[in-house]
């Protein structure tokens, strides 16, 4: 099999600490309040695992949310849908809503999400990402948790991918030759 070069970005030991820092954050935030956590796949798969053990607050529900982007002629005209997912309106109609995603880069998919569970009115909404890539940004998005801010690098590993590889890495790395 070939393997791309890869450079570490960030390790294992720097992502736990900055997912502790957020479980922290949120903990004070809900204060005791329970929340359904949504997770975005599939690249949010770890982090938000590990994100819900990190945090004292109760998950009370867990769903998952998949969205695809779509008509991309060009990648300025693509368009983000809610592709499969397992919400329910009566599951999300006036309960506190974390939505946890990996990365935000356009922010298509973020605005797309907070509208469609925006749409089923829940009591409260915060968004988390645990990196953002802001020179990337194409509609303006507002994130109430960032893990990390990272340069406009692509970034494989702790869930994301690279045409479906690399997902089970522990690390998150940067194509080196990029
Ligand atoms: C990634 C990531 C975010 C989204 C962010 O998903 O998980 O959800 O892109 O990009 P945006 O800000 O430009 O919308 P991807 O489409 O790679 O799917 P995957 O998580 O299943 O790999």
């Amino acid at each position: 099999m070939q393997y791309d070069d890869l450079t570490i970005l960030l390790d294992a030991a720097t992502l736990q600490e900055g997912i502790v820092r957020l479980a922290g954050e949120i903990d004070r935030d809900y204060d005791g309040q329970g929340l359904t956590l949504v997770c975005i796949l599939k690249g949010a798969v770890m982090f938000s695992s590990d994100l819900m053990r990190a945090m004292r607050t109760e998950v009370v529900r867990v769903e998952y949310l998949r969205a695809s982007s779509y008509g991309a002629a060009t990648e300025s005209s693509s368009l983000v849908e809610i592709a499969s997912s397992t919400l329910r309106p009566s599951n999300i109609t006036d309960r506190h809503i974390l939505i946890v995603d990996d990365i935000a880069d356009t922010g298509r998919t973020c605005a797309a999400v907070k509208k469609h569970i925006g749409a089923m009115h829940p009591a409260s909404m915060r968004y988390c990402t645990l990196l953002d890539k802001p020179e990337r940004r194409a509609v303006p998005v507002e994130h109430d948790y960032v893990g990390f801010t990272i340069p406009n690098y692509y970034v494989v590993g702790y869930g994301m991918d690279l045409d479906e590889r690399y997902r089970t890495l522990p690390a998150i790395y940067r194509l080196t030759d990029e």
